[in-house]
């Protein structure tokens, strides 16, 4: 049992285009997650490429930062009983084509690369991504 765990998402610049800012934070309050921080703000490609350090040797990488600073986002930390993997489900799978239908990516997103929404993969990558954005003092846990 993974416990009450912290994971960070992000609704992407198609999401905020979209207007599923709501949808998607419904969603994960409707599985019974907390929102204990959230702000909207604007990547630039410098950061957009910082915070996707892992992804650098993909042949995506240049056009995922672009996209990602091409718009404002709206980051957040979900808390709850294994917040990462239930995230992850709510999402669906990366590509939408392959996401289970009543995903928010299968139900909303264009492309692999335009899909709406962001989740942290693992414990290690929560412990980068929440710090990226949310100093401790920002998390409001209830
Ligand atoms: P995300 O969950 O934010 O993590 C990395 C992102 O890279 C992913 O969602 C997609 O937006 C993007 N991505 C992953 N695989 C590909 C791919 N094959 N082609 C283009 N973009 C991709």
């Amino acid at each position: 049992m993974p416990g009450v765990e912290r994971t960070l998402s992000i609704v992407k610049p198609d999401g905020v285009e979209k207007n599923v800012i709501g949808d998607v934070i419904r969603r994960f309050e409707g599985s019974g997650l907390d929102v204990v921080a959230l702000k909207m703000l604007r990547l630039s490609p410098e950061e957009a490429g910082r915070f996707y350090y892992v992804h650098r040797e993909r042949p995506f990488y240049r056009d995922l930062a672009g996209y990602m600073s091409s718009g404002p986002v709206v980051v957040m930390v979900l808390e709850g009983e294994g917040a990462i993997n239930r995230v992850r489900e709510i999402m669906g799978a990366t590509d939408p084509a392959k996401a289970a239908p009543g995903t928010i990516r299968a139900d909303h997103a264009e492309s692999i690369e335009r899909n709406i929404v962001h989740g942290s993969d693992s414990s290690g990558s929560a412990d980068f991504e929440i710090p990226f954005f949310f100093p401790e003092v920002g998390i409001f846990s209830r």
